[in-house]
């Protein structure tokens, strides 16, 4: 794959491919040996990236993964604030220039949906080599956190198919959910469940996919439901960013995660969330076993580091 754009661009035989090489890279970075030739992999190569919104783990594990891949990483946070787009300029400029810089890779974070697509579009207009990443775009996808998430499902549950997963919270505006429920309509006998309030219901493009792909899945706004039935709780934090300051009551008071909830947990069932967590996890209950969201986050840097690899078709 030359780009990573969205989730649904991802078939089986990439994620099982992809999920075998981070549990390689994995094993290799506990060896001296393993780690110096993890440093040749992407030597060399010029790893730009640029946030226009805020970010913790995913540019912060992008620059690692690069890192240790050998890669030179150029890095603007708060682009848009810091670079030309406070000037005025396009996107379509700043990437059309960081090509010209000789960019092998653009890891993009933007405030707009389809600002990845829009870059992609530049680069093969103009016929450059690079290749985009989408770290974000809007209310639109968040490819590489999936992946993440998709990686912690099948390591701490150990399968991907006939699985029930609840992922609850603002599903309309929660990129990493919208990409979550693509990977997840790839396998077998997933049921989905989403738990919102009313108002944050999941895109209806999501709900069509799952439609076409006879996914099946039902919506709620029970929280309880979740928690009884789900192998998998998947929990996001209101995106205060796209809502016009409002707080939400309704949000605040119900979709709290507390003790009780996950005291409903089946057996073996996982709590997990991408963070960053905005209270609607209960402080108290982080340390509880089912409660896996820092192991979660610790899997960003192999999955991205075997991503890196596989856009360059390196062997490990
Ligand atoms: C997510 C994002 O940026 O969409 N964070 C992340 O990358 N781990 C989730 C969020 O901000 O709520």
């Amino acid at each position: 794959m030359k780009h990573i754009i969205q989730s649904q661009d991802f078939d089986i035989q990439y994620l099982e491919r992809l999920f075998k090489d981070t549990e390689l890279i994995e094993n290799m970075q506990g060896t001296y040996d393993g780690e110096e030739s993890l440093e040749k992999m992407l030597k060399r190569k010029r790893i730009f990236i640029i946030f226009y919104q805020s970010s913790m783990r995913t540019i912060l594990t992008f620059e690692i993964a690069s890192t240790l891949l050998g890669a030179h990483v150029f890095k603007t946070e708060n682009a848009g604030v810091f670079s030309s787009a406070a000037k005025g300029e396009t996107l379509e400029h700043t990437i059309r220039v960081l090509c010209e810089y000789k960019a092998d890779v653009i890891i993009l974070r933007h405030n707009d949906e389809g600002a990845a697509q829009r870059a992609v579009r530049v680069v093969e207009k103009n016929g450059f080599k690079t290749h985009i990443i989408n770290a974000g775009d809007g209310v639109g996808q968040h490819p590489t956190q999936s992946l993440v998430d998709l990686f912690s499902i099948r390591k701490m549950l150990g399968r991907l198919n006939e699985i029930t997963v609840a992922i609850g919270g603002d599903l309309e505006h929660g990129r990493t959910t919208h990409s979550l429920a693509y990977l997840l309509s790839r396998y077998n006998k997933v049921k989905l469940l989403f738990v919102s309030p009313p108002q944050m219901k999941m895109k209806k493009g999501v709900l069509d996919h799952l439609r076409e792909h006879g996914v099946p899945f039902e919506e709620t706004d029970s929280v309880p439901r979740a928690f009884k039935e789900a192998d998998i709780v998947y929990w996001i934090r209101v995106q205060k960013e796209y809502l016009d300051g409002q707080a939400n009551e309704q949000y605040s008071r119900d979709f709290i995660v507390t003790e009780d909830h996950v005291n409903m947990m089946p057996e073996n069932s996982i709590l997990l969330h991408p963070m960053p967590i905005d209270g609607e996890i209960a402080k108290d209950i982080e340390d509880l076993p089912r409660v896996r969201f820092f192991k979660q986050a610790s899997y960003g840097i192999a999955v991205r580091m075997a991503l890196l690899c596989n856009m360059f078709d390196v062997k490990l």
